[in-house]
């Protein structure tokens, strides 16, 4: 048996290029029968973390946070997705603005990451320049009479990138001149609107930060459903994998992927004992809607799940190729948030996160750890897996352009 190497930090002679690479990750598309799971190097290798911060995260739609992270002029959030510190601000004017919270300086972050706040401008710490919440330069101390004020205000600003709110969601592109992302979720866009997400409140929120394990694990455990039977056995039965329903996806078109796992019981749920729905059923859901879940990714940073009465989004930002910050919103309808005993039921619906979240964080985790192994397998998939190789059709459009734009 001939095993080759991984190539994990530079390119030795023999160890697999990111052009073999990718070449490989094409067995890892399209019929389900045919399909391999990825090739091990493109979790172990920083080298191809590398690659990916440039033809992954630089080039595609990137899901941020909720409107409702920020409801009021002056508010900021700190997000870094693969490296690049980012910020959201809302202006004076209820404007939303995405930019690099690099100070124009000497690149001092002029917020920390994962920070939220409220300010009528944001502060280097470093050297007290100050930035509006649109980016634009407001002081300078100390910078005459080499450089007037003016000029400098004339001239710098903290790099902006484009804003997408899309029902509720917001999104930014850190690549050059990125096509619409509306058009590519119409898939998708039926679901988010009937649960009507852009009104949704957050009611719980958790970060989590260092997760050992590479990005596509995890948004790969998200995506399907196989494991649920066997890793969740005893949380998940109410929504059995056998009852999963999977979706086209059209990885030239489409940015979204999404299935329906469909409930044992109509207003089903996961926190009760009867399998119902813990917090009222959100309004004008059809029939079908009330019983099922959809588990739909955006990726390369959102996966959301979405019952007949709430919705839990996460967002995914690598930190490096062996870790992620993981990001985790509970959203609800306005009115279930005031209701009586909301208290109680988040509190229920941590500790179910934190049994099924460390379920899935211990097979994420060791199996990451066993991907630089010379024996690392490539094995064919489960029809209960099947929008993985839609994922990894997804991955193999982005690595594609990436090599001819880079010119390898
Ligand atoms: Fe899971």
């Amino acid at each position: 048996m001939t095993v080759a190497p991984l190539r994990l930090t530079g390119p030795p002679a023999g160890y697999p290029s990111i052009a073999d690479l990718v070449e490989q990750v094409s067995a890892s598309t399209g019929d389900l029968g045919n399909a391999l799971s990825l090739p091990p190097g493109v979790y172990a290798s920083p080298h191809f973390y590398e690659f990916e911060r440039s033809a992954v995260f630089a080039n595609s739609w990137l899901y941020l946070c909720h409107v409702c992270a920020l409801p009021n002029p002056g508010d900021y959030l700190s997000i870094t997705v693969s490296g690049e510190p980012l910020v959201v601000t809302r202006d004076q004017a209820g404007d939303l603005h995405v930019l690099s919270s690099l100070c124009r300086h000497r690149s001092f972050p002029v917020v920390e990451a994962e920070e939220r706040g409220n300010a009528g401008q944001l502060r280097c710490p470093y050297h007290f320049w100050s930035y509006a919440l649109d980016g634009s330069l407001q002081t300078a101390p100390n910078m005459e009479p080499a450089h007037s004020l003016g000029d400098l205000r004339a001239t710098i600003c903290l790099p902006r990138f484009p804003v997408t709110v899309w029902n509720g969601f917001v999104f930014t592109h850190l690549g050059e001149n990125p096509e619409p992302l509306e058009p590519t979720l119409a898939r998708l866009d039926g679901e988010f609107a009937a649960h009507n997400t852009a009104e949704m409140k957050i009611g719980d929120s958790v970060v989590l930060r260092g997760q050992p394990w590479n990005w596509k694990n995890m948004l790969e455990n998200a995506l399907e459903a196989y494991h649920t039977s066997f890793i969740h056995r005893g949380y998940h039965d109410n929504a059995p994998a056998r009852l999963v329903q999977f979706l086209g996806f059209d990885a030239d078109t489409e940015n979204g992927i999404m299935r329906y796992a469909r409930f044992l019981n109509p207003d089903g749920g996961f926190l009760t004992e009867d399998g119902k729905a813990a917090f009222p059923v959100i309004e004008g859901l059809t029939a079908e809607q009330r019983g099922r879940t959809v588990y739909a990714s955006v990726p390369p940073a959102m996966f959301v799940s979405m019952k007949p009465d709430s919705m839990m989004v996460f967002r995914i930002t690598p930190e490096a190729h062996d870790r992620i910050t993981l990001a985790v919103d509970w959203l609800y309808p306005e009115a279930t948030l005031a209701q009586e005993n909301f208290a109680a039921l988040i509190a229920r619906q941590r500790e179910f996160f934190d049994i099924v979240n460390g379920q899935d964080s211990m097979a994420n985790e060791r199996m990451f750890a066993a991907l630089g192994s010379r024996f690392a397998a490539r094995g064919p998939y489960s029809p209960q897996e099947a929008t993985l190789p839609q994922f990894n059709a997804w991955l193999l459009k982005k690595y594609r352009a990436g090599l001819a734009g880079s010119g390898a």
